[in-house]
């Protein structure tokens, strides 16, 4: 079974092919990838508008590519897996309708797949896949959740963020410092130079006693600092930057032990954009290892938003019996759709 991922929820455009046979875990052929950062840097963030603009553009050569490049031809695509929601409506209307324009020509069936679960069974894609269950950290722009997973769709909410994500955290902190967008990356390259123990920041709900987060109150934190360090703050930069992403990694992994602790399991899986973040690999590869814990990420260009994943969810849902990919054409979007509601 051949199965074409398209993914449009946000600001990447992402197409992949994958091939599932039987019960084995599929095999990514090939993907592709339009990021449009560049484009939305002079606004400071993503422009809705231009995202869907955009993305017209972009899927059918991205689809082209990613078939030349595997040595199939449209026509022996089977399923058109497209991403439904969580995300921009007009960007996931543009995979919408591309995926059951596609379907419709090809007289082949379409499945919408959830973002998240896309995020969530990325590690399958790694050359190191995990096996249920697990304990599933899901840290994007979005989104910071963590999760039971007893197998594909069976997901059990454990805890989750009750205002920014911790991805949102680091893009505020970053912007508020002049780093631009998205802010991640930026703020942690910078980190690598400065001393995380320079500031003394809020570690938010580390001891509520649940497994909730929440950062707003560290991205005000972060400008209360800001503001106090005035024209010193171009010189301490690095260190502002590294404290913070020192309290956005000690919640997470202390949460994620926490939950581990819980449920009694020993896998954790750690899965979004944040996911590439080095210090908070590096922290939770060493705290892990000291609980006897083994943790699974994806491949670090699999971390941000991509079609890989997509082709991959909707391919172990088809795989599991949980979802059939249908010749229903009439899509529908779902920009706020929970994952333990699927
Ligand atoms: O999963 P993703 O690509 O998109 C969503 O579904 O939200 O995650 C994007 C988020 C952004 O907030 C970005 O700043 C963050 O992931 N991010 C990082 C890093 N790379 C991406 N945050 C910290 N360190 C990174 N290396
Ligand atoms: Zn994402």
């Amino acid at each position: 079974m051949l199965v074409l991922g398209i993914e449009s929820s946000c600001d990447e455009t992402g197409i992949a092919l994958v091939r599932a046979e039987g019960a084995a875990l599929p095999v990514l052929l090939s993907h592709a990838l339009h990021s449009q950062i560049e484009m939305h840097q002079a606004y400071g963030g993503v422009v809705p508008e231009l995202a869907s603009r955009d993305h017209i553009r972009r899927v059918l050569p991205l689809t082209q590519q990613v078939l030349a490049e595997s040595g199939q031809r449209l026509a022996d695509v089977d399923v058109v897996a497209y991403t439904r929601g969580p995300g921009l409506a007009g960007a996931l209307l543009v995979g919408a309708g591309v995926a059951c324009a596609l379907g419709a020509a090809l007289d082949k069936p379409v499945l919408g797949v959830h973002h998240l679960e896309g995020h969530l069974l990325s590690p399958f894609l790694s050359a190191d896949p995990p096996e249920f269950p697990f304990v599933a950290l899901l840290v994007s722009g979005g989104h910071t959740q963590l999760m039971r997973v007893d197998g594909v769709g069976r997901y059990e909410m454990l805890g989750e963020t009750i205002d920014d994500a911790a991805g949102e955290a680091f893009d505020k902190s970053a912007k508020l410092m002049g780093l631009g967008y998205p802010g991640g990356p930026a703020l942690s390259r910078l980190a690598e130079q400065g001393d995380p123990t320079a500031f003394k920041l809020p570690r938010p709900l580390l001891h509520s006693g649940n497994l909730d987060f929440s950062f707003a109150g560290l991205k005000t934190a972060v400008m209360t600092q800001a503001k106090k360090l005035g024209d010193d703050l171009e010189l301490r930069k690095a260190d502002l930057a590294a404290s913070t992403q020192a309290a956005i990694v000690e919640v997470l992994w202390r949460k994620s032990i926490t939950a581990l602790q819980r449920t009694g399991l020993r896998r954790l899986v750690v899965a979004g954009g944040v996911g590439a973040n080095k210090a908070l690999r590096t922290q939770l590869n060493t705290v892990c290892a000291k609980a006897g814990v083994r943790v699974h990420y994806p491949e670090l260009h699999l971390c941000t938003d991509n079609g890989a994943m997509i082709a991959m969810a909707g391919s172990m849902r088809l795989q599991s019996g949980l979802q059939a990919a249908t010749r229903t054409y009439a899509f529908d979007v779902k920009p706020r759709w929970p994952l333990d509601s699927l």
